[in-house]
C-alpha cells in the first residue's frame, strides 16, 4: 500500500447531511417523498445523477434545462450550508490520520464526485494535506465507474492495486473494487457489503493498521 484515496463528503467532512438537507428540500418542492433511506443511493454520485434518481423515485420525467435549474438550485442550498459550516465539521481523527500517513510516507489523494471540494477543503484547511486532487470538475464518468480514483493514482505516479480507498458510499466502494483498489468502508459493514475491512471512522486509526487489516481480509 504506498497511496491513500480519499472521498470528501461523508469521509473527511459530515457534508453527507448537507447534501440530503438541500435535496430534501429541492424533493419537497417538487411533491416528491425523500427519506434518508433513498438518501443512501445518492451517495458519492454526481449532482446531476442525483437529481434523476429523485425524479425516477416520484416516477417523473423533465427536460434537461429544467434538470439544470433544479440543480444549480439544489447547490445554492447546500453552499448556504457550507459557508456556515464550523471548521470542526471535520470527521473526527481526520487531521492525524492525514498527517501521520503522510509522515509513513503514503502519497494522498482526494477522490471525489464533488465539484465543490476544493472549495471545502479550503474552508477546512486540508488542502496541503493532499499530494493530488481529483474531483467533480476533472471526470466525465460518476461513481461506480473508477476514472475518478484512476486518475487519483495515475496523478500519485502509483498503480491502482498499490493505491487503497476510504469510501462511505456503496457507488464509491464498487468504483474502486472496478479500479483494481483496496476498498476501505467509513460506516457499519451492514450498510457496505463492498468493502473489504469497513472502519467507524478514524479516531484512533493509523495508515499501517488499516494495511494490517486489509492484509487479513
Ligand atoms: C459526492 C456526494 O461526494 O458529491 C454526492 O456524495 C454529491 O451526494 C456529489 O451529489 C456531487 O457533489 P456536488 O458538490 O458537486 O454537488
Ligand atoms: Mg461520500
Amino acid at each position: 500500500m504506498k497511496g491513500l484515496i480519499f472521498d470528501l463528503d461523508g469521509v473527511l467532512v459530515d457534508t453527507a447531511k448537507y447534501h440530503y438537507l438541500a435535496w430534501r428540500e429541492i424533493a419537497q418542492e417538487l411533491g416528491i417523498p425523500f427519506n434518508e433511506e433513498d438518501n443512501e443511493r445518492l451517495k458519492g454520485v454526481s449532482r446531476m445523477r442525483s437529481f434523476e434518481i429523485i425524479l425516477e423515485i416520484g416516477g417523473r420525467q423533465m427536460e434537461e434545462a429544467e434538470k439544470e435549474r433544479y440543480c444549480a438550485k439544489k447547490n445554492e442550498r447546500y453552499l448556504t450550508y457550507i459557508k456556515k459550516m464550523p471548521k470542526s465539521e471535520i470527521l473526527p481523527g481526520v487531521r492525524p490520520f492525514l498527517e501521520s500517513a503522510r509522515r509513513a510516507g503514503y502519497k494522498i489523494a482526494l477522490g471525489s464526485a464533488s465539484k465543490n471540494s476544493r472549495l471545502i477543503l479550503e474552508r477546512l484547511e486540508l488542502t496541503d494535506c493532499f499530494d493530488a486532487v481529483i474531483d467533480g470538475t476533472k471526470v466525465s464518468k460518476a461513481k461506480p465507474d473508477p476514472e475518478v480514483f484512476l486518475k487519483g493514482a495515475q496523478e500519485l505516479g502509483l498503480a491502482p492495486a498499490d493505491c487503497v480507498v476510504f469510501e462511505d458510499s456503496q457507488a464509491g466502494l464498487e468504483a474502486a473494487r472496478a479500479g483494481g483498489m483496496r476498498a476501505v468502508g467509513i460506516g457499519s459493514p451492514e450498510r457496505l457489503p463492498q468493502a473489504e475491512v469497513c472502519l467507524p471512522g478514524f479516531e484512533g486509526v493509523t495508515a499501517e493498521e488499516v494495511e494490517t487489516l486489509l492484509a487479513r481480509a
